[in-house]
């Protein structure tokens, strides 16, 4: 079952795409009866949909399969999505679940043999290889970042330091004393590294580190150069959701950077129309939908991930890409009837060279009117009140041109808007509910 890293590649991801449809189609078949046959979830929704696992012969067939959401994973908290008895469970993660009951997900030892192939694919992707160190400041525990991104590292040769995200002095630390080729951990917190360098009198350029791994959230090209300017390295970005496996989904490639392929012998994308749930065409953009072709214990079929996209063709790989993640469909703010998606705005401030990728969206509402008030803070280097005006007006015209809504922008010191070890928190939505 394990992968063997012929060449350094699997063949697959070279094949044709004739072999790859080929093996995506007897994989969809059986992933689609194992569901059907196990969970009574898909027993229920291919029934009230009117199909059977019979009616898939075609990977054209799928549209007729109905989808699964998030609700779905809730209503049957905790186990209920699962296709194996609950003995067979090597692992279980779950989602922090900020609203609601966490979203629990399962795992067989053939499935951690599975997810360890693709994350050491991805990082195999990202430049990474046999005998190089992983300093991995994914978070350990529920979350999938961890385990995930530690596992594939160990299964590429890669020795791995299990640092876990927080305790930032001791990040920059430990990559000044083990010496580490590859960092892996999310672009915000990535970010108050280079801080933490910074403030100890450190030329992070200068540190050992040459590959980054960078997913788990939205982040812009704007963010890749300021990454790769301020540590001399080659910044990467993996693409992952718990649901569907963990990180290691899909992974950009070192040499052309043009957003992640998906490793598609193992999960399915689709690309559909979020209103009307009607598949599109490869190139349009949408949002992204996957179905689960190898995984034992908890199957998915049609999962949509609310994650705006495009598939594209593959380049480095025969395997599609998927453009960089403009943001979450809930992650989308309506301003004044406006959709504005965070890396909209991070995009335009980052166009400063003396504002940094911390940032932080409140929004308010005055009587009817929503109020948006962009936190952002400046460069060690740009600590002038006068200028931090003068900017502050820039940056809520470049707003206003390219994104349409009109913003107030408060320049803060180096440190004054709030850091997250993880997931960074972008916005804060401070208007009344259900009005
Ligand atoms: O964030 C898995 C992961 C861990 C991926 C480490 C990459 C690195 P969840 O907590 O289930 O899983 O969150 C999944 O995070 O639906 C996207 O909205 C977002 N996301 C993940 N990777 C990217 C990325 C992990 N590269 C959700 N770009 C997904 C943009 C991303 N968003």
């Amino acid at each position: 079952m394990a992968t063997v890293l012929r060449a350094g590649l699997d063949a697959i991801e070279t094949a044709s795409r004739d072999e790859i449809a080929a093996l995506q189609r007897t994989r969809m078949a059986w992933s689609m009866r194992h569901a059907y046959e196990n969970v009574p979830h898909y027993r229920a929704s291919f029934k009230a949909a009117g199909v059977h696992p019979d009616d898939f012969r075609e990977l054209a067939d799928l549209a007729k399969f109905p989808f699964t959401t998030k609700q779905d994973l809730r209503a049957n908290y905790p186990f209920g999505m699962f296709a194996v008895p609950r003995e067979k469970l090597a692992r279980i993660h779950a989602s922090s679940g900020t609203t609601g009951k966490a979203t629990v997900v399962g795992y067989t030892h053939k499935d951690l043999q599975t997810w360890a192939d693709v994350a050491a694919r991805s990082i195999h992707a990202a430049g990474g290889r046999a005998g190089m160190m992983v300093h991995n400041a994914y978070g350990y525990g529920l979350f999938t970042g961890g385990l995930g991104a530690h596992y594939g590292a160990e299964r590429l040769g890669c020795s791995v330091v299990p640092i876990s995200g927080g305790m930032t002095e001791r990040q920059v630390q430990l990559i000044q004393d083990f010496q580490p080729d590859i960092i892996t951990v999310t672009p915000s917190y990535m970010l108050a590294i280079l801080d933490e360098f910074r403030r100890q009198g450190l030329d992070a350029r200068q540190c050992s580190l040459k590959i980054g791994i960078f997913g788990a959230e939205p982040w812009t090209n704007a963010m890749r150069r300021e990454i790769e300017d301020g540590f001399a390295m080659d910044a990467v970005d993996i693409y992952g959701i718990s649901e569907v496996i963990g990180p290691g989904v899909g992974n950009e490639c070192i040499e052309t950077k043009d957003g992640p392929h998906i490793w598609e012998d193992h999960f399915y994308p689709e690309i559909i129309d979020p209103e009307t749930g009607a598949v599109l065409p490869d190139g349009e953009h949408g949002e992204l939908v996957f179905t689960s072709l190898t995984k034992e214990a908890m199957p998915v079929i049609r999962y949509r991930t609310r994650d705006l996209t495009t598939l594209l063709p593959g380049t480095a790989r025969s395997m599609r890409r998927i453009a960089r993640i403009t943001g979450r469909s809930d992650d989308m703010m309506i301003v004044r009837g406006v959709n504005v998606f965070p890396t909209q705005i991070e995009e335009q401030l980052l166009k400063s060279p003396g504002l940094t990728g911390h940032y932080q969206i409140i929004l308010t509402r005055e009587g009817r009117m929503d109020d948006v008030e962009v936190h952002v803070e400046a460069r060690g280097d740009f600590i002038d009140a006068d200028a931090h005006h003068a900017e502050a007006q820039a940056a809520v015209l470049r707003i206003k041109e390219a994104v349409g809504v009109t913003t107030r922008v408060r320049i803060h010191m180096p440190g004054g808007v709030e850091r997250s070890v993880g997931k960074a928190v972008r916005v804060i939505d401070r208007r009344p509910k259900g009005v």
